[in-house]
């Protein structure tokens, strides 16, 4: 049996062979990503160790920037997922922007009980009130899994739409750059992604959602203003 330090351990030896192996393969591997990062996918998935993105994808090390939480939730007061959004799309100027949801997720079975889960709750409550507005698509599905996978494709097209509604993406849109923004669900059992929906650059939402950017748009979001040198983070007011 093994203690929580050898176990710990045992990652550290694992990176030691990893970073000779890539060193010996690529010389030049670790000083080309020491430089700078300009990966071109913003990755939102669900924390569960089984859906890790660059694992996946194929993709290395330099070419996702990714933030993770429980059953990929974009929450417009969320200031951790605000801040890695910015930072994406204004900043690294990712052109593709990807929630992914999965099989199996624990976050979107929990959201379809009635149990209490203490200050999960008010996490799992995103996921209820969409949970509630197909619940009679859902419920008339058969079987509790069909009906957990249903929701999971759900959420993801959700979320989708939430990113849609952020001004940090509309702002882009109305600039004429990117993202696209994906929806897509990773399949547990045979390791397939399945495109859910794909929103193009530049598509107008219905009303309410749709902003519009005049002179007297506020920027409470962003901080990189127009024409600035975007690798340094400067806060004066455009
Ligand atoms: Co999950």
């Amino acid at each position: 049996m093994t203690t929580p330090s050898t176990e710990a351990e045992r990652l550290l030896l694992q990176n030691r062979a990893w970073a000779q192996l890539h060193a010996l393969r690529e010389p030049d591997f670790f000083n080309r990503l020491a430089q700078s990062q300009a990966p071109r996918f913003l990755w939102i998935g669900c924390s569960d160790s089984r859906v890790p993105a660059e694992t996946i994808t194929g993709a290395a090390p330099g070419e996702i920037f990714v933030h993770r939480n429980i059953a990929n939730v974009v929450v417009h007061t969320d200031l951790n997922l605000l801040s890695v959004l910015v930072y994406a799309i204004e900043v690294l100027k990712v052109q593709h922007v990807i929630v992914c949801g999965h099989q199996g997720c624990g976050g979107v079975r929990a959201a379809m009980t009635d149990n209490d889960f203490g200050v999960l709750n008010m996490w799992l409550r995103n996921i209820k009130d969409i949970y509630a507005e197909h619940f009679e698509e859902i419920e008339a599905l058969p079987g509790s899994t069909v009906r957990e996978d249903r929701l999971v494709e759900l959420n993801a097209q959700a979320q989708l739409m939430n990113l849609a509604k952020t001004a940090v993406i509309q702002r882009a849109w109305d600039r004429g750059e990117g993202p696209s923004l994906h929806a897509w669900v990773y399949h547990i059992g045979d390791g397939m992604l399945k495109e859910v929906q794909t929103m193009r650059p530049g598509t107008k939402l219905p009303s309410p959602w749709q902003l519009s950017f005049g002179p007297m748009s506020v920027r409470t979001e962003s901080v990189i203003p127009e024409g600035q040198d975007t690798t340094k983070l400067d806060q004066r007011p455009r």
